[in-house]
């Protein structure tokens, strides 16, 4: 079964062809980053009208690349929440109408979900039940994962998700949005213990996340040391990311030995840090823990994720009518 995959939660319009939620055909992303780059950071409104323009010639793109035609896509999925509600209303909208026309099913998935299904598109991944993170511009999440459709939330950020904490040390940085990319890079060639920043770990034996502090603590040495040599911002870089990545790495550990569980997977757009994955993966296996994560390309937001994940539901007959609208913000278990 073919189904056409819509994304359009934040900042990418994404579409792709995925055949039985497995083999991959096409996988188009447009990038709205240079709009949003100008802004530190995501502007809704503008957001919502790229999205407009740029829906019907990535859809076009993802359905000529994969060498199929239209009549062989067989459902369709596309990304319901959460996000920002303009940029959701246009991908799941032109979703709703092209299954109408079609008269194909519709799946309105929910984004931290197909995150995690962009495991299932690798060929190796966890058996269930593994703990997964999914961490983004707009969250950081722990899930017990105990089947295809079963998430238990064990603990999630209270404030900054640890992708936003990376953009935004990287605005007080002047370093352009996204952030992760460039603060990966340039962390690369530092002492990562040089600056001793805060690690938030909360009360004992909880999984929730806080960055806020570690973020303000990086404004203060910013402003304090008047950091402006870009060998300066390296130091300050590769610090704060080992803050983070401290803080991930024991949290995970401590979910997979709290659920007696061997697997631990990272998935969204802060998976693609490998500085993290490495060093989550040396902690992790020195106890027996293996630890997974999709291959790069498929860490940040993309259309094979939402239709891996509605190729489930569509199966599932856990489908979408015209009725359905999109939202915001929702747990997922
Ligand atoms: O999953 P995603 O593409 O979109 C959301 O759902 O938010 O994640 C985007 C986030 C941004 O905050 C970006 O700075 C972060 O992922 N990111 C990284 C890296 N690449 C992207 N963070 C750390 N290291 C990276 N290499
Ligand atoms: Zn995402």
């Amino acid at each position: 079964m073919i189904i056409l995959g819509i994304e359009s939660s934040c900042d990418e319009t994404a579409a792709a062809l995925v055949e039985d939620g497995k083999n991959i055909l096409s996988c188009v992303v447009a990038s709205q980053i240079d709009t949003h780059d100008k802004y530190g950071g995501v502007v809704p409104e503008l957001a919502s009208r790229m999205h407009i323009e740029a829906i019907a010639p990535v859809v076009s793109e993802a359905i000529e690349k994969s060498g199929v035609g239209m009549d062989d896509i067989q459902g369709v999925a596309a990304t319901r929440g959460p996000g920002l509600i303009g940029a959701l209303l246009v991908g799941f909208s032109f979703a709703k109408s092209f299954a109408w026309a079609r008269k194909l099913p519709l799946a309105g998935v929910n984004h931290l979900e197909a995150h995690i299904y962009t495991l299932f598109l690798s060929e190796k991944y966890p058996p269930f039940p593994f703990i997964s993170l999914v961490v983004s511009g707009g969250h950081t999440n722990i899930y017990y994962v105990t089947s295809p459709d079963h998430f238990e939330l064990l603990g999630q950020t209270r404030d900054d998700a640890a992708g936003e904490a990376f953009d935004k040390v990287s605005k007080m940085l002047s370093l352009g949005y996204p952030g992760g990319p460039v603060i990966e890079t340039l962390a690369k060639s530092k002492d990562p213990d040089a600056i001793k920043f805060p690690r938030t770990f909360l009360e004992k034996g909880s999984f929730d996340f806080s960055f806020s502090g570690l973020k303000s603590s990086v404004a203060r040495y910013v402003h304090d040391h008047k950091i402006s040599e870009m060998d300066d911002k390296a130091q300050v870089a590769a610090s704060f990311q080992e803050a983070v990545i401290d803080v991930i790495s024991k949290k995970l550990i401590d979910a997979a030995i709290f659920k007696k569980c061997k697997d631990i997977a990272v998935t969204g757009g802060v998976a693609a840090n490998q500085s993290l994955t490495e060093k989550l993966r040396t902690r992790a296996q020195k106890i027996g823990l293996n630890v997974f994560v999709p291959p790069k390309e498929l860490c940040g937001d993309n259309g094979a994720m939402i239709a891996a994940r509605g190729f489930r539901m569509i199966q599932q007959k856990n489908v979408c009518d015209l009725c359905h609208d999109v939202f915001s913000r929702a747990r997922i278990d």
